[in-house]
């Protein structure tokens, strides 16, 4: 046998070295590289070897999709489960990650074996939050182990239909002498279950845990090397999680799901923007309805400023739930374009309800929300706001103006600011009064009482 070798990588990012190095030239991190035993590549596949087929011979239908029993779940993965997939859910500690895929295996466990096994917990343990949840699990297995090569045995013995790893981060193969959790165990293992999906067609989700920065615990690699990469999100303190593609080779990336944490597991939010706005103030400066579009589907949500004076020299400028630079850009406008002065203010933009949103179309609503704030004057509370804007105050056109228009209209808004040549073709729904601009500067005739 070949001997091991021991090397040093990066636990940030995989980034590997001969010698050690305080600062991974890489990632830029310090004091990332540990040392690891890495045996040579003779590792083998554990998973059978593939075969060669014709690319003409092969079948694929639209019907090849397979629902998880959760819309939001099967939305996000592009119109549901494909055979052989691997995909990557990750997440904060506690967001309910085991709990999405429990419920969502015990759906697919209805059809076909679905094993799940936990590394972490229990099989008690998980057979308690089953019953929380109000699990059937007729066919579905529990194997509590952390051993590859055991788990491995058990999917030959079992050949279930649709495996799920929790997590990805406490199995281990004894290829390699790491410790679980490492950099090159994560890698190794997800390699050999990338093997295992698609060699036999199993659809295979990973749980993994999120490092502190925001990105999959251990190597970047590991999001390479998956088809599809799942967040699950939302702010501990509400009951909201919003189910996120941040990559799909089956599907887009725009496409969010969102779901409620209840006693009895995750409920799907099918009416997102009701959800959103429930908690809007009335009549409050700084607060403004925003119509934008996740992936294929308009979204309502309520954009806030806080604009105040600062009482130190610099002010301070935070963006939540939009993008820092366009912020600074938009108030940059609004001093120069509108005349309206907030050098020496303090600004605060937030997204209500923990969302993101990085769409140009938000750009008309923020700086909307930034005057009411500032001329301390609430907005017409049935007036949505969108639209994109240039560096010389204009009003450009966004898209899918109508969908956005229609969703308003449905939750009750009567009044839609959005640009002048956005309105060309598009017909008001009843009770809806659109008012096109050209310029920033024409909103704040149009905003207010
Ligand atoms: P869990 O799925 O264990 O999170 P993760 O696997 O991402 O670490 O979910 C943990 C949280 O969810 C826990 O704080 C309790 C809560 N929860 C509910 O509110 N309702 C439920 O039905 C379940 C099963 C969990
Ligand atoms: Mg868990």
């Amino acid at each position: 046998m070949a001997k091991a070798r021991s090397f040093f990588t990066c636990q940030q990012c995989g980034y590997q070295a001969p010698k050690w190095l305080g600062k991974c030239p890489d990632c830029q991190q310090w004091n990332t590289l540990a040392e690891e035993q890495v045996q040579p590549a003779n590792s083998r596949s554990l998973a059978a070897p593939g075969k060669l087929q014709k690319l003409s011979d092969i079948s694929s239908t639209a019907e090849d999709r397979i629902s998880c029993g959760l819309t939001e779940l099967d939305r996000t993965l592009g119109g549901g489960l494909v055979p052989g997939s691997l995909i990557l859910v990750g997440g904060d500690p506690g967001i309910g990650k085991s709990t999405l895929l429990l419920q969502a295996v015990d759906y697919l466990a209805r059809d076909g074996i679905a094993l799940y096994v936990t590394a972490e917990e229990s099989s008690r343990q998980v057979k308690l939050r089953g019953e929380r949840l109000g699990a059937r699990g007729e066919h579905l297995f529990l194997l509590a182990e952390t051993s590859l090569e055991e788990i491995f045995k058990r999917v030959a013995e079992l050949k279930p239909d649709f495996l799920v790893i929790d997590s990805i981060q406490t199995i281990f193969t004894r290829t390699i002498e790491s410790a679980p959790g490492s950099v090159s165990q994560v890698r190794e293992c997800a390699g050999q279950l990338m093997l295992l999906a698609k060699g036999q067609g199993l659809p295979t989700f990973l749980i993994g845990h999120v490092t502190k920065d925001g990105s999959i615990a251990g190597p970047r690699v590991l999001e390479h090397m998956v088809d599809t990469v799942l967040y699950f999100e939302g702010d501990p303190g509400h009951p909201y999680r919003i189910l996120r593609a941040v990559k799909n080779r089956f599907g887009s990336t725009n496409e969010i799901g969102v779901f409620e944490m209840q006693e009895t597991g995750l409920r799907e939010v099918a009416n997102p923007s009701e959800l959103f706005l429930s908690e809007r103030p009335d009549k409050s400066a700084g607060s403004v309805v925003v119509p934008a579009m996740e992936g294929s589907r308009p979204i309502l949500v309520e954009l806030q400023a806080l604009v105040s004076s600062s009482s130190f020299g610099t002010p301070q400028r935070t963006a939540i739930g939009i993008d820092h630079k366009r912020m600074a850009l938009l108030i940059a406008i609004l001093d120069k374009k509108v005349e309206l002065q907030l050098a020496g203010q303090d600004i605060f933009v937030n997204v209500a309800g923990g969302v993101r949103l990085d769409e140009p179309a938000l750009d008309l609503a923020t700086i909307a929300a930034l005057a009411s704030s500032h001329l301390n004057r609430p907005i017409h509370a049935q007036t949505v706001i969108f639209g994109e804007v240039g560096l010389t105050g204009e009003v450009r056109a966004v898209s899918q103006p109508e969908l956005r228009i229609k969703e308003a209209a449905r939750l009750g808004f009567s009044r839609c600011i959005l640009p002048r040549s956005s309105l060309k073709n598009i017909k008001a729904p009843a009770g809806m009064k659109l008012s096109g601009i050209r310029h920033a500067s024409e909103l704040l005739e149009l905003i207010f009482d």
